[in-house]
């Protein structure tokens, strides 16, 4: 049950369970990609059981698209959703201001196109997420395979006038080969270690030819949603400055973790 849970998986849990909170019958919705996003797909899925909530789901990559799917949400394609009210997804660092780091799990691209044709993005998070200036994490940087070595030579040259610490990048890799996006692209990370400042990072990183796009998600998030092991979750919102606390009831989710242990 829920003490098999590590208190990062509860921390996930928590922070999801208070998103799927927000997500009302008849919303279209996109899902964001990751193991906190994980989580929130199956608790609207209980719901769509259960309780006959409605929602269409635009997801963020085809992992998610099949979680989505087999929790029995209807997914449908950003094209056809065209707008969206609400965008849950988690980060791999956020800070103060709500400003991200994404793309640990290569699906920056659809994760950022999106969020940005959402009402509303809200990122789920465990506390462990919370820095005080972005870049411990690696920045994820999409990229086109053609003249890839070129590119991200020329990434490390633009690095060199650029506010942050470590300047060493990295293609990714799926075992021997490079990994690759659900676009076919490729992703190479930038350890930058600390980013002094990331709006002028993404927007020179957005101007060279071979990069698709970053992981940095500069005034996109408007709610960040914090959970901790204990079931206490924090939720911030950038707009109205708020903080406001609840806390998750593991004990009331035997249904849910049953599930997980079959
Ligand atoms: C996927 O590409 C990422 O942006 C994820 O949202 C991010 O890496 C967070 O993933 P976890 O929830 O697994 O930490």
């Amino acid at each position: 049950m829920s003490s098999e849970l590590s208190p990062i998986d509860k921390a996930k849990f928590a922070a999801a369970k208070r998103a799927a909170a927000l997500v009302e019958s008849g919303m279209r919705a996109g899902l964001g990609t990751g193991s906190t996003a994980a989580w929130l797909g199956r608790c609207p899925g209980e719901r769509v059981r259960n309780d006959g909530l409605k929602i269409k789901a635009v997801p963020t990559s085809t992992a998610t698209a099949e979680l989505a799917r087999s929790e029995g949400i209807e997914v449908i394609a950003l094209d056809e959703a065209k707008w969206l009210d609400l965008t849950i997804d988690g980060a791999d660092e956020f800070d103060g201001h709500l400003n991200l780091i994404k793309g640990g799990g290569g699906a920056l691209l659809q994760e950022k196109i999106v969020a940005t044709a959402s009402d509303q993005m809200v990122v789920i998070a465990d506390v462990g997420k919370k820095v005080e200036t972005l870049g411990a994490f690696p920045l994820p940087i999409e990229v086109i395979p053609f003249g890839l070595q070129t590119t991200q030579k020329l990434v490390e040259e633009a690095l060199v006038s650029m506010d942050v610490l470590g300047r060493e990048t990295s293609l990714r890799m799926d075992g021997a080969t490079p990994f690759a996006t659900d676009e076919g692209n490729r992703i190479i990370d930038l350890h930058l270690k600390r980013i002094g400042d990331a709006r002028q990072l993404a927007l020179t990183l957005n101007q060279m030819p071979g990069v698709v796009e970053n992981g940095l998600f500069i005034d996109i998030c408007d709610r960040v949603i914090i959970g901790f092991g204990d079931g206490k979750v924090e939720v911030r919102d950038i707009d109205s400055g708020t903080v406001e606390n609840s806390q998750v009831d593991f004990a009331e989710e035997s249904n849910l973790f049953a599930d997980l242990a079959d």
